[in-house]
């Protein structure tokens, strides 16, 4: 059944791989996708975009920019986790595609009343765009057939500050008026939220990258090590795994370098997994709200699971999903589609 999407990205590496994986479905129909800053500026962000749509000869697939800044706080942008161009290592080509030109709210707004009910978003960054369509059109949230957002942490860690995971920490007002507004749908029609919780139990090591280069026919065997310079580089014969390998291998080393291993979360891949098939993961309805005005926790955000607040729920939290199913699924779509463009014994 065709998953026709909305996809609100702040790309970076692994929002690149979400986007690898949906080019990659034949299911996914990507009617648009927008750019916000998040990772790296907004503008970088869409070159990133246009760059891995040409990569993957993807069809006239539209990208608006969006937002350069959240809606009251000052942007941050996090080179270190995610290279200085947002994808690692790798060095894509420019495209010479062109922009689209309306923005990314706009957009949001025209694709969901031209096709009401039928459009599922997917934001794997901050939720600035989202927040400032739902401003123009207050119907957005019944408008949309679903929505899944990559974003929080409930009973785990932050990344960005002890409590707060990036893309709403970025923009905890935009996150909070996006809960806001999606309070009390009926229940199969909450947002599903993709937290820390469970994106950080899909750790893809090494052996997941060489394992796709083999399904891609791509040679020599793409083997990555923690030992390897950091001036390494991919010399994968197909190109689609070659620039994937880089660019993971930039994220993997900045987990190393922050005592979670040699690995890289895939926290947007899931939540694009999930757009394209909720019964991957166990859910659990809560009502969710954000800080925003605690000095040690504004961009937290806190679930109400037990109805305390005495408010609608407003969430269905991803609880538990297989991994190793999970990495199944994602190399054989991505490799096969990095064979599919870039059969073997070809190189460019
Ligand atoms: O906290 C992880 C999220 O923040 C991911 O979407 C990553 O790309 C960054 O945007
Ligand atoms: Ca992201």
């Amino acid at each position: 059944m065709t998953v026709t999407l909305i996809v609100d990205v702040d790309t970076g590496i692994d929002d690149s791989l979400a986007l690898l994986y949906l080019l990659a479905s034949p299911e996914a129909e990507i009617l648009s996708i927008a750019s916000t800053a998040g990772n790296v500026p907004v503008n970088q962000v869409a070159a990133n975009n246009l760059a891995w749509l040409d990569l993957c000869d993807a069809g006239d697939i539209e990208v608006t920019l969006g937002a350069s800044a959240p809606l009251v706080a000052p942007l941050m942008t996090t080179e270190d986790t995610h290279g200085p161009q947002g994808i690692g290592y790798a060095e894509l080509p420019i495209s010479s595609r062109q922009l689209s030109d309306r923005d990314a709210a706009t957009a949001w707004v025209e694709l969901v009343r031209e096709r009401p009910g039928a459009i599922t978003g997917l934001v794997t960054g901050p939720l600035t765009n989202l927040a400032t369509a739902i401003r123009i059109e207050p119907e957005l949230p019944r408008l949309l057939k679903r929505l899944v957002l990559m974003g929080g942490a409930f009973q785990h860690p932050g990344n960005t500050t002890p409590t707060s995971e990036w893309n709403v920490a970025v923009d905890p007002e935009a996150a909070s008026e996006v809960f806001a507004a999606f309070s009390g749908l009926p229940e199969d029609r909450l947002p599903i939220v993709c937290a820390l919780d469970i994106t950080e139990t899909i750790e893809m090591y090494p052996d997941h990258i060489a394992r796709l280069a083999e399904r891609a026919g791509s040679v020599p065997p793409e083997l990555i090590s923690e030992s390897d310079l950091s001036t390494t580089r991919s010399n994968a014969s197909n190109p689609l795994v070659r620039h994937f390998s880089d660019a993971v291998r930039f994220y993997m080393e900045f987990h190393r370098d922050h005592d979670q291993g040699f690995l890289a979360h895939m926290h947007d891949p899931f939540a694009a997994a999930v757009a394209l098939d909720p019964t991957i993961a166990t859910y659990r309805a809560a009502t969710v709200d954000v800080e925003l005005d605690g000095t040690l926790t504004r961009g937290t955000t806190v679930a109400d699971w037990r109805g305390m607040w005495a408010r609608p729920h407003n969430a269905a939290v991803a609880a538990t999903t297989d991994p190793a199913a999970f990495f199944d699924d994602l190399i054989d779509r991505v490799g096969s589609l990095a064979a599919r463009l870039y059969p073997p014994h070809t190189r460019s």
